[in-house]
Parts: structure tokens; C-alpha cells; sequence
């Protein structure tokens, strides 16, 4: 099948390439930029490991072809922590709370509740369940991804541990 330039940024970089029309965006991701943090869970649309930002708003990459990312920004795991290093807050939050076993689901977690929490800055629990109906995790039962995200909120809110107290 014929390929067809696409140029988009990923990651604060922009590249220029020629992908199959029938190329997954997760795909190009992983296997042509080798942004491998982006995980494959299911290839269809259902367990959220695949979740990046396009234009700063959660998609699942498996749902979408690389050439409909044209001309579009694109955010992956791997381009949410600071140049120095450090981790967005979000991540740490997730670190701190324990809120992963085997961690295949995290990646898409973590970008998923990063567009939760710029929509809903201050979730409460029932908000932070609904907006992850999309993304499944296998081992944790979802009580400390919950604690997580809450408190992932605050430190993006630049008040860490302020409501910690509430939850006990
Ligand atoms: S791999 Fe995309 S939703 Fe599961
Ligand atoms: S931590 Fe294992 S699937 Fe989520």
C-alpha cells in the first residue's frame, strides 16, 4: 500500500515521516519512534494502556491512525516529565500512593487522569471512577489509582497532602 508523509510532533519534537494508511498512531509510536512507555493492551479501544494526548485531551492511539495525526500534537508518557527529570506530579503521585502492581495499565492511567484533572481540578471520588471507566486495571481494585489521582490533583494544584487527613 502507498505511503503518505505525515509530520507531527510527539513529545515536543516534530518528525516528518511516511506511514501506511492502515498504520496504528500506538503503533507508529512504539515501533517507529520507539516510544515503547505507550503500552498495547487490547488494539481495541477498550482497556485505556494505549492513552496519549492529542492536542492536550486524552485518545486511545489504537483507536486512531497515524495519518490522522497529521499536523497534530501528540503527548506520550515519556514526554511528561520535566527536562531535569523530575517527575510530573501526577507520576509521583502515583508512586507515592502505590498505585500500580505489575504497572501495564499505568502509563495510560497517568495520562488519562492528567486530562481528568484539567477538566475536573479538585475530583472527587465518584468523578475520578467515571473518568476512568476506560482504562482497566487487572490487579489493584482501583483504590489506591483513586487516592492517587485525588492526590495527584492537589500537587498540580501545588497543594500536596492539604485534604490528606479527609480520606481516612
Ligand atoms: S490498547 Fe488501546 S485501549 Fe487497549
Ligand atoms: S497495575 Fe497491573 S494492570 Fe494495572
Amino acid at each position: 500500500m502507498a505511503k503518505k508523509p505525515i509530520t507531527l510532533t510527539v513529545d515536543g519534537v516534530t518528525y516528518t515521516d511516511d506511514v501506511e494508511p492502515r498504520t496504528l498512531l500506538v503503533q507508529y509510536l512504539r515501533e517507529q519512534l520507539g516510544k515503547v512507555g505507550t503500552l498495547v493492551g487490547c488494539d481495541t479501544t477498550n482497556c485505556g494502556a494505549c492513552t496519549v494526548h492529542l492536542d492536550g485531551r486524552s485518545i486511545k492511539s489504537c483507536t486512531m491512525f497515524a495519518v490522522q495525526a497529521d499536523g497534530h500534537d501528540v503527548t506520550t508518557i515519556e514526554g511528561i516529565t520535566a527536562a531535569d527529570g523530575a517527575l510530573h506530579p501526577m507520576q509521583k503521585a502515583f508512586h507515592e500512593s502505590h498505585a500500580l502492581q505489575c504497572g501495564f495499565c499505568t502509563p495510560g492511567m497517568i495520562m488519562q487522569s492528567i486530562d481528568l484533572v484539567n477538566e475536573h481540578p479538585d475530583p472527587d471520588e465518584a468523578t475520578v471512577r467515571e473518568n476512568l471507566e476506560g482504562n482497566l486495571c487487572r490487579c489493584t481494585g482501583y483504590q489506591n489509582i483513586v487516592k492517587a489521582v485525588q492526590a495527584g490533583a492537589r500537587e498540580m494544584a501545588g497543594t500536596p497532602e492539604s485534604t490528606e487527613a479527609g480520606a481516612a
